[in-house]
């Protein structure tokens, strides 16, 4: 039987499959696991209009917030694309995490291939902008 992270690493790979991306032809899939195990995914959507483009990992955590969970009761998220090594997260997705999922959140980073890496949320962005920054206002 898979593991949990082999099983959140194959949702990734196949929400990848319906991303929605005309422009860039670059499939991204994600996947993210709740405290009580549940599986939330995201792909990259894209416009013609190309601003408007919403990254995979940033629309799993978006579905995840939907549905009534928050950094607290998310314990990791995968993300999945065809790169030679592991994918590396946009740094607007790098700030999202940041204030959306804990710290020490585990974020597994993956290719097409099953190559991974594994790092926390702090790793990928040291000293990020918070809304602590704006206390003196
Ligand atoms: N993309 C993601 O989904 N995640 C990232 O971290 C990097 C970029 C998407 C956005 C766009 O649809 C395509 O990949 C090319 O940039």
């Amino acid at each position: 039987m898979e593991n949990i992270r082999e099983l959140l690493i194959n949702k990734a790979l196949l929400a990848r499959e319906k991303a929605y991306a005309p422009y860039s032809k670059f499939k991204v899939g994600a996947s993210l696991l709740t405290s009580d195990n549940k599986i939330f995914t995201g792909f990259n959507i894209e416009n013609a209009s190309y601003s408007l483009c919403m990254c995979g990992e940033r629309n799993a955590i978006y579905n995840a917030y939907l549905n009534g969970y928050n950094k607290d009761s998310i314990k990791s998220i995968c993300i999945v694309a065809d790169t030679d090594g592991v994918v590396s997260p946009c740094g607007a997705c790098r700030q999202v995490m940041s204030e959306l999922l804990n710290k020490d959140t585990e974020v597994i980073l993956c290719n097409i291939n099953k190559k991974t890496e594994t790092y926390k949320v702090g790793d990928l962005l040291p000293f990020s902008f918070s809304g602590d920054d704006m206390k003196n206002v």
